[in-house]
């Protein structure tokens, strides 16, 4: 793999160590609503405690109003987490809230390493952000990576080298940003279905009259990529008006027969117009992929909030704690976090 991780860091008890964890979870009404992403990061920090580590935890909030005091009081009912206050387990206020973050600079990586042994990146989700926390720590202390972030590398790599039939499935919107990982998984999948709003851009460069369905803007050479026989497109659609808002049945009917042949399944994004409750497609899908005996992995924001409305987080051979992360991984195979863990 390349990087160390905290299992080859020899003994530690004693130690201090910087955990930069992803934390960035959903927060409503003051409650934190979904915890996957702090559960996820359970085990390294369990590890650490055992092995009688110090632990300092840091995280970002996108949020900027927020200062992790919500998430706090949300762990602390299963963790003995102080928030600020010098402890065993302490977690300090958000990372976007300091200058020098999102900047990537040397003094703020400076001012979270003094008095620290050891770092440890357990943010794969926020890995491909050239920031402080992630890319500056690890040019200051020896570093490795966590459990989790050791386990979606391991995880996600197994996409490059995969039992066949191997079925892509990318749905969700920004063609800009989707269009390098349609181009390699071109070379790897068998198959490759596109929907959500991307799959609106296919049917635009294949004349079909799109309405008012969201596409992007740009032609990115899609009738040559349809043209080498892989990409599969919906069959029918739901529509309000003229506007495409989801996958329709027979579109779903078509998939269940390539999911139940595929040996490896690789998904994210939605179907259909999320934010406005067009979820069916999505929904259908998530349960014909729980059901298949293939290698699944998955993982995005809506695509998991389908998982989790549907109760079947457990029933995927891997779910990745990555929105961006995950597709920028995919795509080219490594992470700024990565790289960053490799050089010590
Ligand atoms: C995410 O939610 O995907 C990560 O926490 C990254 O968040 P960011 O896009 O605000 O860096």
């Amino acid at each position: 793999m390349d990087f160390k991780t905290i299992l080859e860091a020899g003994n530690i008890e004693g130690k201090t160590v910087l955990v930069r964890v992803d934390w960035n979870v959903p927060i409503e009404n003051g409650k934190v609503v979904d915890d996957f992403r702090i559960k996820k990061t359970l085990p390294t920090i369990e590890y650490l405690q055992k092995a009688g580590a110090k632990i300092i935890l840091i995280s970002h909030h996108d949020s900027e109003s927020e200062n992790l005091q919500t998430v706090y009081e949300y762990v602390k009912g299963f963790l003995p987490l102080t928030f600020i206050e010098p402890s065993d387990l302490m977690l300090l206020p958000n990372l976007r809230m300091e200058k020098g973050e999102k900047e990537n600079l040397r003094d703020l990586a400076v001012k979270l390493a003094s008095g620290v042994d050891l770092f440890v990146n357990e943010a794969f989700s926020e890995s491909h952000r050239e920031y402080a926390s992630i890319v500056g720590l690890p040019k200051l202390l020896p570093s490795f990576a966590g459990l989790q972030f050791n386990e979606e590398v391991k995880r996600l790599s197994n996409a490059f080298y995969p039992k066949h039939p191997f079925l892509f499935i990318l749905g969700g919107a920004k063609f800009e940003t989707k269009l390098s990982l349609i181009d390699k998984f071109l070379n790897i999948a068998d198959d490759i279905f596109i929907g959500g709003a991307l799959a609106n851009n296919f049917f635009k460069a294949m004349g079909q009259d799109v309405g008012d369905s969201l596409v992007s803007d740009g032609d990115f050479g899609l009738k040559e990529k349809i043209q080498e026989g892989k990409i599969i497109l919906p069959i029918d659609t739901v529509l309000d008006g003229t506007r495409i808002e989801d996958a329709g049945p027979k579109t779903i009917e078509n998939l269940k027969l390539r999911i139940e042949s595929s040996k490896f399944i690789l998904w994210n994004g939605p179907l259909g117009e999320f934010e406005k409750s067009y979820k069916t497609g999505t929904l259908e899908l998530a349960k014909l992929i729980a059901n298949s005996e293939a290698e699944t992995i998955v993982g995005g924001g809506d695509t998991l909030s389908a998982i989790k409305e549907l109760g079947l987080l457990d029933k995927f051979s891997f779910v990745s704690t990555g929105g961006g992360a995950m597709l920028d991984f995919l795509a080219t195979g490594t992470l700024v976090g990565i790289e960053a863990l490799k050089r010590i």
